[in-house]
Parts: structure tokens; sequence; C-alpha cells
């Protein structure tokens, strides 16, 4: 893994805003992967600059979205279908139909995850998946015990993801307890991740995912096994890892 430490988020969300801008002038029609949440806000903001100052074009671009709350219609506005309309793609020359975010109201979801798997095939894989990380380890919404092997699925919520997110909520108890998000294995098999990570509060899920065991216990720790994972942290995020002064010298040096 690559590691990048920024000295806060803004810098971090610009370096890894740089990786995103790259993949997309080099492969206009590149297929992106994309995640809701604080951590790419920053990044998204960046690429919508760059879209209007710089004429960075989104026009041929796809996008899968990694998941969606199960319960939540497109329109409503803690769906994750809403928050990259309002944070991404309306600011940017993307095509409507060509952004795919999990249903959050499928009848059959058995049937949806596979059709959402057999849609990022078609589309040639997923080029570059952008992921933030929960304070439990998970990415997606692949929570502590997940399968490594995992798919597209359905997932249960743990508490403590539910408290996370209840920030955007009017209360903990509107935050819906089931989720539908692609699997670890599905990340695993994109051509290339980014990992966003900021704040006191992703110290120890960083440390655990970027040098702890490969294990479900900490999904985010799969990306060790990832040919290509570019991980742009800030200083606080950074703070604990061991490794900590040779990640900032081989970044002097590399
Ligand atoms: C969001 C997602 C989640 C978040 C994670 C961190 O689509 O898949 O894994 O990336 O919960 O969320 P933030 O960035 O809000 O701290």
């Amino acid at each position: 893994m690559e590691i990048t430490i920024s000295p806060n988020y803004d810098e971090m969300s610009k370096a890894a805003a740089q990786v995103v801008a790259e993949l997309v002038k080099s492969k206009p029609n590149a297929v992106l992967g994309l995640a809701t949440g604080s951590s790419p806000l920053g990044l998204y903001g960046e690429l919508i600059r760059m879209h209007r100052e710089d004429g960075l074009d989104f026009s041929k671009v796809r996008s899968f979205n990694l998941d969606e709350y199960v319960g939540l219609r497109p329109e409503h506005e803690q769906s994750y279908r809403y928050f990259m309309e309002k944070n991404l793609f309306d600011d940017l020359n993307i095509k409507k139909e060509n952004t795919r975010v999990p249903s959050g109201t499928a009848e059959d979801y058995a049937k949806h995850c596979e059709e959402y798997e057999q849609e990022i095939r078609q589309a040639g894989g997923i080029d570059l998946q952008v992921l933030g990380i929960g304070s439990d380890g998970h990415i997606g919404f692949n929570e502590p015990g997940t399968s490594l092997a995992s798919r597209t699925h359905v997932t249960v919520l743990t508490q403590q993801t539910i408290a996370d997110n209840a920030r955007f909520f009017e209360k903990k108890e509107d935050v819906p307890i089931r989720a539908c998000t692609m699997g670890v294995g599905t990340v695993l098999e994109t051509r290339k991740c980014i990992l966003l990570a900021s704040g006191k509060g992703k110290v120890k899920a960083i440390a655990q995912a970027l040098e702890g065991p490969v294990t479900s216990m900490c999904t985010a720790s799969a990306l060790q096994l990832h040919p290509d994972t570019s991980v742009f942290l800030d200083q606080e995020a950074a703070s604990g890892l061991k490794l900590l002064d040779y990640y900032k010298w081989v970044q002097q040096n590399r």
C-alpha cells in the first residue's frame, strides 16, 4: 500500500483528487467506484472545481456506488443516491444514466445484488474505487465478521455504525438498520483503490487496517491483499501507526 500523509483534510482531499483526475484524463470512459460520507466530500469538491476551472470531463465516465440504506427512496435526503447527486453528480457533466447506486427499495434483493455485480462486470470492472473507513474498520458496509470473499449483499449495520451515522439524521432511531453493499470480494476485484481517512475517530481503525492482521474483524484490512491501494490520511488519522516515521520517509523518497 502506498501511504500519503497530509497536514490536514483539505490537503488530503487534493492529493486524492489528483489520482482520480489523472485517471479520468487518461481514460475518459473510466469506471469509478464511489463512496458517500464525510471522508470523500473534500475530494468531490476538488473534482467539481477541476471540472469547472480546468474542464475535467466526466461525460463518458460511469460510476457505481458502494452502498445504500435499505428502506430509503432515492429522493430521501439521507439516501446515498441523494447524497451523490447533491455532493457530486449535479455539479459535474456526468450523465445520470451512467451513475449507479444500489437500490434502497428493491423488492427482490438477491436478484438486485446479482444484477449489480453483473452490471459492474458488463462495464468492464471498476478502474478506481474510492473508500472511506468506518470506526469499526468497515469498507462499504462490510461490518466486522463479513466474509472477505463477500459479494454485493444486504447487511445489518452494527450499533457502532448506526451511532456514527446518526449525525446525519434527526434522531438515532431514524438510521436504517440494514444496507445493501458491495462485498469485500467485489472491492478487491477493482483495479485500484484509494482509501481516505481523517481525524481522531479513525486512528484505531486505520492502525488495524494497515498494520494489523488481515481479518474479517476489520474488513478494511483485506486491502493489504489488494495489489494497488493508495491510502490518503491526515496527520491525526495517521497518528496511531507504528511505522509512521517510515511511511513519511518513503513518501519523501518515492
Ligand atoms: C459510505 C461507506 C462507508 C463510509 C464509512 C466512513 O458509502 O461505504 O464505508 O465510507 O462509514 O464514513 P465517513 O467518511 O462519514 O466517516
